[in-house]
């Protein structure tokens, strides 16, 4: 079952988020010693970003990863890597040698292969998919998340497909690097944010029926919390 929240406005969801973050990754190194944390982009995350960069010790022993990357170089303004390491990278002082950048600058598909090579080699055991222990998303309007958006092929790839290339995104700009929805389904857990009324009828579709059209739906709703602010919030009848 999906557990969703509802905060009053973005700052509770900033705020509520790297708290259940910061819980997750505490869980995961107890477990395993290391926590594999991949980030989204957008203008959602931002504040939960700069939250968990604020507290140092929550991102000990953790490995950053990205849950998707323009293809653009990672000191572009449009960089989800950029924003991330402003945001948090940077003030927590991260060992670059624990963040694993998504090659946006290589192209959608040099980019994809490398990074499901790197993800292969230090999370897959033999024959699996890698475990992420948390993805965290964004959701837009279309209920797209990462970069696997409504109807698009990269939704029935294989299922051993860690990272996918794309070219067409209906999103600017164009060429990105996504992981699969295997990649998700097989995270430990997904942690989808929204914010604002234009994210509702997304949040309301991602509850509904799963559905190509809704790639939100599709997640795994037994691993996923979701925190939306009031704006965002579906009606009471799909809570
Ligand atoms: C990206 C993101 C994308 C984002 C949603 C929501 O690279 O654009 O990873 O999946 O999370 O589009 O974006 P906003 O938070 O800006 O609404």
């Amino acid at each position: 079952m999906t557990r969703l929240t509802t905060c009053p406005d973005a700052e509770a969801v900033a705020s509520r988020a790297a708290a259940l973050i910061g819980r997750q990754l505490e869980r995961a190194r107890a477990e395993r010693g290391v926590a594999h944390l991949a980030l989204s982009g957008g203008t959602t995350p931002g504040h939960t970003y700069e939250l968990l960069g604020a507290e140092h010790d929550v991102l000990e022993r953790v490995e950053l990863w990205f849950a998707d990357e323009r293809c653009v170089r990672p000191d572009d303004p449009e960089s989800n890597y950029r924003l991330a390491y402003e945001a948090m990278l940077a003030p927590a002082a991260i060992d670059p040698a624990r963040v694993h950048r998504m090659e946006g600058e290589l192209g959608p598909h040099t980019g994809a292969e490398r990074y499901g090579r790197e993800l292969a080699a230090r999370l897959a055991d033999e024959g699996k998919l890698p475990v992420l222990d948390v993805v965290v998303l964004g959701i837009g309007p279309d209920a797209h998340i990462a970069s696997l958006f409504p109807g698009a092929a990269t939704l029935s790839a294989p299922e051993d497909a860690i990272c996918l290339g794309i070219e067409d995104s209906p999103k600017p700009p164009p060429e990105r690097i996504t992981l699969s929805l295997g990649m998700l389904h097989a995270a430990r857990s997904c942690l989808l944010l929204a914010t604002g009324a234009g994210k509702a009828d997304a949040i309301s579709a991602m509850l509904g029926e799963p559905s190509r059209h809704a790639p939100a739906s599709l997640l795994r709703r037994g691993r996923l919390s979701v925190i939306v602010d009031d704006a965002a919030a579906p009606p009471p009848r799909l809570r």
